[in-house]
């Protein structure tokens, strides 16, 4: 199972970006540490902080990953070229937040890209990640 896993803006970060609420571990070794886990799943890693990059990045996945992580970042909240993008393709989108979103600023508790994507995970840590392939998984095996 291949699986394709997004950061968005500011997710490169990670580690000394406000560490009390995104964590200590900065982005490789947040990918290591899902690479780690999940052993078994053939992996591709990619951030930006660029809208259109990203959206370049979900059409060219379709077809070529089982599923996909995508952390939008802030985009999360505004980005209906995102939304777009993840409603034209086939492959299965898992919405993360490391934080969780409900709980903090107002902006942040609406998501134009949730009801587009497969489900969403928030508040869990960088563990999201790894929950979020294995709700991926398990859509497999049903
Ligand atoms: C985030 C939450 C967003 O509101 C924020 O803009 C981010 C990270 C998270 O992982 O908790 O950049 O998506």
């Amino acid at each position: 199972m291949k699986v394709l896993v997004i950061n968005g803006p500011n997710l490169n970060l990670l580690g000394s970006r406000n560490p009390d609420v995104y964590g200590n571990k900065n982005l490789d070794q947040v990918n290591d540490s899902i690479r780690v886990a999940l052993p078994e799943i053939d992996f591709d890693f990619f951030q930006s902080n660029h809208e259109g990059v990203l959206i370049d990045k979900i059409q060219d996945a379709d077809g070529k990953y089982a599923g996909i992580v995508l952390n939008p970042g802030a985009f999360t909240h505004y980005s209906f070229a995102i939304r777009d993008a993840i409603e034209a393709v086939e492959v299965p989108v898992v919405e993360v937040h490391i934080s969780n979103v409900h709980g903090r600023e107002d902006f942040r508790r609406q998501s134009v890209v949730a009801d587009v994507c497969r489900g969403t995970i928030s508040g869990f840590g960088v563990h999201g990640y790894v929950l979020a392939v294995k709700a991926l998984q398990y859509e497999m095996k049903a």
